[in-house]
């Protein structure tokens, strides 16, 4: 394990803010965890404590004063192989991507529209993490977890997790409760690649890949160049990925907003509810490219806000407020941050 005191947290959250921890403690095995659950609740500490994964969704606004838990597990397990079906065992701390390249290395298929997605394998299952018309819930058969006031090893099913759009149940009741230690996931043996997502047929053409016979390296690939395009490095300019959701509105608002903009991109959700971009509602409000102090909304795609250099979460925060406020004053919209603010 590793313990350290005033630690900064620069180097664990993609925005890049400069932040720090009275503790941080990194475990290599569930037993430490359980040893450091114990040890705390018998001392009767009750500082506070964030398990982080690779600090991808997360926004500092102060200083940490608590203990910071990571888990550095970096175990790839197959657990069965049946019929169609390989399940596998993954530990909370490794790298989601590594783990997608590991999972198309291995010809287990399912999981290359998820490619590049930043953040490690344990958030996938807290976040619900998506793109390009997947989801983590869509593979995810159960996780392990270890209850952090107790210690005791717990197993939830998808079902028990509650997954919904960028939701789980660890978002809600068990806030904070539980550190996700493993999650399991199920495969496919067969390739049955996911294109409808608007652009990723074109994406592929323009790359001179046949639908017919393509292959799931050259999905990745391709997903992985689509996202660069899009969405910038975080080593290169802080930042969270989306920082919104996409609001998900009744079909009367939806109607009166079409009405007045024909062009408004939407996704169906069910027959009472619709799904809008948050990046368009943000560019129709003049937001793309512009900024306030040390933090910017991306140039290339409005639902991403930048750390300019030397942001505050403080700066993220009041950029985040002014967008809030136009996106409701001119669509009477109420947009909501997917991103984490750690106060
Ligand atoms: N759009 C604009 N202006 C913008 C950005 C988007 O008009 O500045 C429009 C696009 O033209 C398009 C629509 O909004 O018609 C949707 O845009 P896009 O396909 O880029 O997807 P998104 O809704 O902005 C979501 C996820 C992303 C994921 C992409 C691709 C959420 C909150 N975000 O973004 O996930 O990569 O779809 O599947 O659902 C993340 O969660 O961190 C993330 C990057």
């Amino acid at each position: 394990m590793v313990v350290k005191d005033n630690y900064s947290l620069r180097e664990h959250n993609t925005f890049g803010i400069e932040a720090k921890a009275s503790r941080f403690f990194e475990y290599t095995s569930v037993e430490e965890l359980q040893a450091f659950v114990r040890e705390r609740a018998a001392s009767g500490d009750e500082s506070p404590l964030l398990h982080i994964g690779g600090g991808s969704n997360l926004l500092f606004l102060k200083d940490f004063e608590g203990t910071i838990l990571h888990s550095s597990m970096q175990e790839i397990y197959v657990t069965a192989n049946e019929g169609d079906y390989v399940y596998v065992r993954v530990s909370a701390g490794i790298e989601w991507d590594a783990w997608v390249q590991y999972a198309v290395d291995s010809r287990w298929y399912g999981l290359e529209n998820l490619s590049l997605i930043p953040g490690e394998v344990g958030a996938s299952a807290v976040q619900n993490i998506g793109a390009y018309g997947a989801e983590a819930k869509d593979f995810i058969i159960f996780v392990d977890a270890v209850d952090l006031q107790t210690g005791e090893i717990r197993h939830f099913t998808a079902e028990e997790c509650r997954y919904g759009y960028r939701d789980s149940i660890f978002k809600h009741e068990l806030r904070g409760r539980y550190a996700v230690t493993h999650v399991h996931f199920r495969l496919s043996h067969e390739f049955r690649p996911r294109l409808d997502y608007s652009g990723l047929r074109r994406a592929l053409e323009q790359r001179g890949y046949d639908e017919t016979n393509l292959t799931a390296e050259q999905l990745r690939q391709t997903i992985i160049e689509v996202r660069r395009e899009k969405l910038p490095e975080p080593t290169e300019l802080g930042n969270a990925g989306s920082f919104f959701t996409n609001p998900i509105v009744e079909r009367s608002t939806f109607e009166r907003l079409l009405k007045e903009y024909p062009d408004m991109p939407h996704y169906e959700i069910d027959s009472t509810s619709v799904k809008i971009p948050a990046g368009w509602l943000i560019e129709r409000c003049g937001w793309k490219g512009k900024a306030l102090g040390r933090a910017g909304v991306y140039e290339r795609q409005a639902l991403v806000l930048v750390n300019l250099g030397g942001a505050t979460g403080e700066d993220i925060k009041a950029l985040c407020e002014r967008i809030q406020a136009d996106v409701k004053e001119k669509f009477d919209v109420a947009i909501v941050p997917e991103v984490n603010f750690i106060a």
